[in-house]
């Protein structure tokens, strides 16, 4: 239930050339507004197409609801936007039954789950029992109100932006909540350079009014299926696992990455490795995607925390420790060339 099945999405996929074209014309078109942060930009895409969900972390002003409208409003497709507030009600986020005084009977008024993209505003001025009401559709992709369970859309990805100082009338995500998310970005600053530009395209007018689709929901269903077939070498699956286990094992944390956190980052690999125009995964993937996928769900100690270790800083140091599966096979006495096997490089598909 909390998956769907392949031929859900219902996508035919895409050749090589198409898929380039599709998801460089989204990131080309966000990149229209947002200045100097492309890494992010496509950071988000693959969240996208990996089928998970943005929590996009930073202090206020940086952009971060500007990158989730810019998202969606490059692709023609459903979008709700939610501003989260302590009285926002579970039922404005799922929907409610109605008493339709014509028909003598109860109608189903959706919420704002409603969508192929949510974006979630401030997610954590929403009071605990709103929040996991959203984080219960994210996980499960439907929603049930007295009895009856409604099929959310494909695609369905719910961006939500917050703030990391804790200010009066926030709502922290619990980490149960957190683990919902495949990756959590951070916007940081644009350099010198890029903020020089935003003044000069920005200054005047907003230009994301401007902003027009460059794709639609059918084109992402197919990028989704042809990101769903990307393959991962076995050596490279064993990584991932290893990767989360030493999050698990590791001194500094108290709480380690969850089983679901492995899923998503073996799928959020595959969505970076296409986009990279690869129709296979590398070690490298998973090493990119480390902080963004699993430092937002993991706890550190409380001696950790009080030597002010952020869980961004644990993470890349069990990254750099973590040796390479390809270093591991090979014995260090081998002087043969590292890629074998039908002249391709070990993490590719052996074709022909
Ligand atoms: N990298 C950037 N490129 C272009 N514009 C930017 C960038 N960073 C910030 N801005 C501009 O700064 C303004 C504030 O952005 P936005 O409202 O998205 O911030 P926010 O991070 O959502 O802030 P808050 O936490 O207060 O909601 C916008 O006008 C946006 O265009
Ligand atoms: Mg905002």
């Amino acid at each position: 239930m909390t998956q769907q099945t392949w031929d859900e999405v219902g996508g035919e996929l895409l050749p090589h050339d198409e898929f380039r074209a599709a998801s460089e014309a989204i990131v080309a078109n966000i990149e229209r507004v947002i200045e100097g942060k492309t890494a992010t930009v496509r950071l988000a895409l693959a969240v996208l197409l990996a089928e998970g969900h943005l929590l996009i972390e930073d202090v206020p002003g940086v952009g971060k609801t500007k990158l989730a409208k810019a998202l969606a409003r490059s692709i023609d497709c459903t979008v709700r936007r939610i501003q989260f507030t302590p009285d926002l009600l579970p039922s404005d986020v799922t929907g409610v039954s109605v008493y339709n005084q014509e028909t003598h009977d109860f109608e189903f008024r959706t919420g704002a789950v409603f969508a192929n993209l949510v974006v979630g505003d401030e997610i954590n001025r929403a009071s605990p029992k709103t929040q996991s009401a959203l984080l219960e559709c994210m996980e499960e992709r439907q929603v049930t109100v007295d009895g009856v369970t409604y099929q959310l859309q494909t695609p369905f990805m719910v961006i939500a932006t917050q703030n990391p100082i804790e200010m009066e009338g926030t709502y922290p995500l619990p980490e149960a909540q957190r683990d919902r998310f495949t990756a959590r970005i951070a916007m940081g600053y644009p350099d010198p350079g890029a903020e020089l530009a935003m003044l000069d395209g920005h200054g005047a007018a907003d230009p994301l009014r401007e902003l027009r689709p460059v794709s639609d929901a059918d084109t992402v269903r197919r990028l989704i299926a042809t990101v769903r077939e990307v393959h991962v070498a076995d050596a490279v699956k064993q990584y991932a696992v290893d990767l989360v286990t030493a999050t698990r094992e590791a001194p500094d944390l108290r709480l380690g990455a969850s089983p679901r956190a492995t899923l998503q980052l073996l799928r959020t690999a595959r969505a970076v490795a296409a986009l990279e125009g690869r129709d296979y995964v590398l070690p490298d993937d998973l090493q990119a995607l480390a902080v963004p996928v699993l430092a937002h769900r993991i706890i550190p100690t409380a001696d950790a925390q009080l030597a002010r270790r952020t869980t961004d800083a644990i993470v890349s140091e069990l990254v750099h420790r973590l040796p390479l599966p390809h270093d591991r096979q090979r014995s260090p006495y081998d002087t043969r060339p590292a890629a074998e096997g039908h002249g391709r490089g070990p993490y590719e598909p052996r074709k022909g």
